[in-house]
């Protein structure tokens, strides 16, 4: 069940989806995670990648959380009533991983509705989920998500949970042309589905999945998430058809159909009713969302030049597209297929790799930390994990 990396925390209706997890000394913390979420999942080879990881203090440092604790008081609670931008802060500038006085506060989700599923994070038998699960957190961005407030409280946190050392204009701009959500319900409860549940597969690209054969117990699902080289012709017996929900950064869009355009992968699916999530992990997503709304080219920066709109084949269409900031919500029942395990060694790096390749772990993930994490939900019956075709 899973998607093992990439997953953020949060939320909705019953139990979580993908949790794009922080973590702290190897703990995870499910409501810090719907902020710090550590980029999209995959496996990500195809993903050769820019991104740095962002630092983080090791909080038991007590030298850094007694004297630093760094600047918490290095600018005053956004929270107020200032009406104007908070001072400029950069990440560079801190020693240590700051505390603030709102950090556990979140924008929660007017329209949320209870889910009638029983199998909920909130029931979950380990007290760390129950507690840290927040059913009702805001998952996408939409245009009036960039305010006065709601900026400065953000500025205090790094991107992809906030937007410290970033551009208000910039970032301003490219959310206000997101359209408004109709519903913030990304996935509706299937009628069929009697006890609320909704019952997901997410499924990554490892190695696992080749001569697996799960093909048809993945396309049973309500919905199958896919992320990446989502490569299906060929494989359908291993990995499925269907994809409901795919799952990108710009860079891993981008990426994903340049590197893997030669085994196949031509274009992202563009299932009926599919449904595009933008995870915004850096400002070059800012810029890709702005001209994809736009239907422009991308005028600056790292991808200067490029149309969006071509990455969509002719499938965008702004009401089955979202852009989720830092949580991911979903869903009942979290199958993950595809996703590394402790012995990712026993497998090829893709499911459609022909010749065994190893695994490249790359500097935007903490696979280990990952891969660990995703056995702990796994071990709590969290989500269901595919473990290999002994297990
Ligand atoms: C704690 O942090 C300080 C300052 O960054 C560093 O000098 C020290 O080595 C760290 N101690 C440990 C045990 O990590
Ligand atoms: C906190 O920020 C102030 C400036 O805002 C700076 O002078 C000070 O050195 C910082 N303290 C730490 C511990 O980083
Ligand atoms: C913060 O970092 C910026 C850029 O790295 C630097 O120019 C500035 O002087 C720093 N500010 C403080 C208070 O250290
Ligand atoms: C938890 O489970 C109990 C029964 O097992 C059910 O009555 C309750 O509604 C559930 N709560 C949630 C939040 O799912
Ligand atoms: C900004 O948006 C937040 C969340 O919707 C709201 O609580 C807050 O009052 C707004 N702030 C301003 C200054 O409009
Ligand atoms: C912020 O972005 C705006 C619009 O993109 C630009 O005009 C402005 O120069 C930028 N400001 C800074 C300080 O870079
Ligand atoms: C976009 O999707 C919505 C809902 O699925 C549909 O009603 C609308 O016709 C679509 N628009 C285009 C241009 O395909
Ligand atoms: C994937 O499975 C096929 C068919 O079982 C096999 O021929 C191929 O060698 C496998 N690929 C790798 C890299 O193990």
């Amino acid at each position: 069940m899973i998607l093992l990396r990439i997953f953020l925390a949060i939320s909705f209706i019953t139990l979580l989806l993908f949790i794009f997890v922080t973590f702290y000394n190897g703990n995870c913390t499910i409501k810090a995670l719907s902020r710090q979420y550590d980029s999209l999942c995959v496996e990500e080879g195809n993903v050769a990648d820019s991104l740095q990881r962002v630092e983080e203090p090791d909080p038991t440092n007590s030298s850094v959380t007694d004297s630093g604790a760094a600047n918490t008081t290095m600018s005053p609670d956004p929270l107020g009533t200032q009406l104007t931008l908070v001072a400029p802060m950069d990440k560079h500038n801190f020693t240590a991983l700051p505390q603030w006085k709102f950090d556990d506060i979140y924008r929660l989700d007017p329209q949320f509705k209870p889910s009638e599923c029983m199998v909920s994070l909130r029931n979950s038998s380990n007290p760390v989920y129950k507690e840290k699960f927040i059913p009702n957190i805001q998952l996408f961005l939409q245009s009036d998500h960039v305010n006065m407030s709601e900026w400065n409280r953000l500025y205090h946190f790094n991107n992809p949970f906030g937007y410290m050392g970033f551009n208000h204009t910039a970032i301003k701009a490219a959310v206000d042309t997101i359209p408004k959500l109709a519903s913030t319900q990304l996935l509706q409860v299937p009628t069929r589905a009697k006890d609320g549940c909704i019952r997901c597969a997410v499924v990554g690209t490892c190695g696992i999945l080749n001569g697996s054969r799960l093909g048809k117990e993945i396309d049973s699902s309500d919905y199958v998430f896919r992320v990446n080289a989502a490569i299906i012709a060929g494989h359908e017996e291993d990995v499925g058809k269907r994809t409901s929900v795919y799952v990108h950064t710009a860079h891993s869009l981008i990426q994903s159909l340049m590197l893997h355009k030669k085994r196949g992968f031509k274009q992202i699916p563009t299932d009926k009713d599919i449904k595009y999530v933008l995870i915004p992990e850096g400002l070059r997503d800012y810029n890709f969302l702005e001209s994809l709304m736009k239907n422009r080219k991308i005028p600056s920066g790292a991808y200067r030049g490029q149309t969006p709109r071509n990455y969509y084949s002719g499938h965008f269409n702004e009401s089955s597209w979202n852009v989720l900031p830092c949580s991911y919500k979903c869903i009942n029942n979290v199958r993950v297929y595809g996703f590394s395990t402790a012995d990712y060694r026993k497998y090829p790096n893709y499911y459609y790799d022909t010749k065994h390749t190893k695994l490249v772990f790359f500097a935007n993930h903490d696979y280990r930390l990952e891969m660990k994490t995703w056995k702990e939900f796994h071990d709590d019956k969290f989500i269901w994990m595919y473990l290999g075709k002994s297990e």
